[in-house]
């Protein structure tokens, strides 16, 4: 299993924060964003992982991440991605990356406080996305269910009502994903929507839909973007972080302070 996080884009609702750094690159608490969903991926035991940056913010991913993990034997890759042209774009450019596996993608701003590690491992083959309930569906990825709790159908943004359960960004797919993201026309906003993908494998009776109970947040807005803080302090969620990353962390700190006392000789 190899590991995607899409961390492009220009935040434009958070200029302007996002004018001088990558949205994943602000902070929730006590890290940047970009470690929460790097922790659902390592956590799941993914040693590969790509990181999909716009081109302005590829030096700061590199000075952050370029080296952080090295000696725990995870390697991070980065492709730099000019334009957005939506999400199931990752799945092309990553297309060499995921070679013959399976691959978990999960977007930079999503973060999760359950642990996914039993889903992303015992994944075989085919679509495995998750759903829960929000006040606010309108918003996202919309699926419904049958009263077999059965996925039936599913609608990026749908302008009239069809179910309460958004599908957060975190996605499994077997490798058939790349061909299938070529192949998908871009919507109205001129986007290939990551919502076309899950109906492909939908039609094939492919798609695995699963809730799940514990937070989750994406930190689009200044509203947002302070709640994730305050509910990671809250719910102590910077204490479940895989070992390795804070160790990582812990050693970039020592390390920088190091450099920092060096300079003030
Ligand atoms: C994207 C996806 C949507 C998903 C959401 C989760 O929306 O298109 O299906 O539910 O992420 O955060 P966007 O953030 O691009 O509006």
């Amino acid at each position: 299993m190899k590991g995607i996080i899409l961390s492009g884009g220009t935040a434009t609702r958070l200029f302007p924060l996002t004018a001088t750094t990558s949205k994943q690159l602000l902070p929730v608490y006590d890290r940047q964003m970009i470690f929460y969903p790097l922790n659902t991926l390592i956590k799941a035991g993914i040693k590969d992982i790509l990181i999909i940056v716009a081109p302005e913010h590829s030096g700061q991913y590199l000075n952050l991440l370029g080296s952080i993990f090295e000696k725990y034997d995870i390697r991070i890759d980065f492709k730099v991605q000019k334009l957005p042209k939506g999400l199931a774009e990752a799945f092309v450019l990553g297309e060499e990356f995921i070679d013959k596996g399976n691959v978990a993608m999960i977007l930079g701003d999503n973060i999760f406080e359950d642990d996914f590690s039993t889903d992303i491992k015992n994944f075989k083959s085919g679509g495995k996305i998750f759903a829960k309930k929000v006040p606010d569906p309108e918003r996202y990825g919309v699926v419904k269910f049958d009263e077999n709790n059965k996925a039936v159908e599913i609608v990026e943004k749908p302008e009239n009502w069809i179910s309460d359960y958004a599908i957060p960004g975190l996605y499994i797919f077997d490798n058939r994903v790349s061909d299938a993201a070529k192949n998908v026309t871009p919507s109205e906003r001129g986007e290939k929507e990551i919502t076309s993908l899950h109906n492909y494998y939908l039609e094939k009776g492919e798609l695995e839909v699963s809730t799940f109970s514990g937070a989750w947040l994406d930190a689009g807005t200044f509203d947002t973007l302070l709640e994730a803080g305050n509910i990671v302090k809250e719910k102590e969620i910077y204490k479940k972080f895989d070992p390795i990353i804070d160790k990582a962390i812990l050693e970039f700190n020592e390390e920088l302070k190091a450099i920092a006392k060096k300079r003030l000789i």
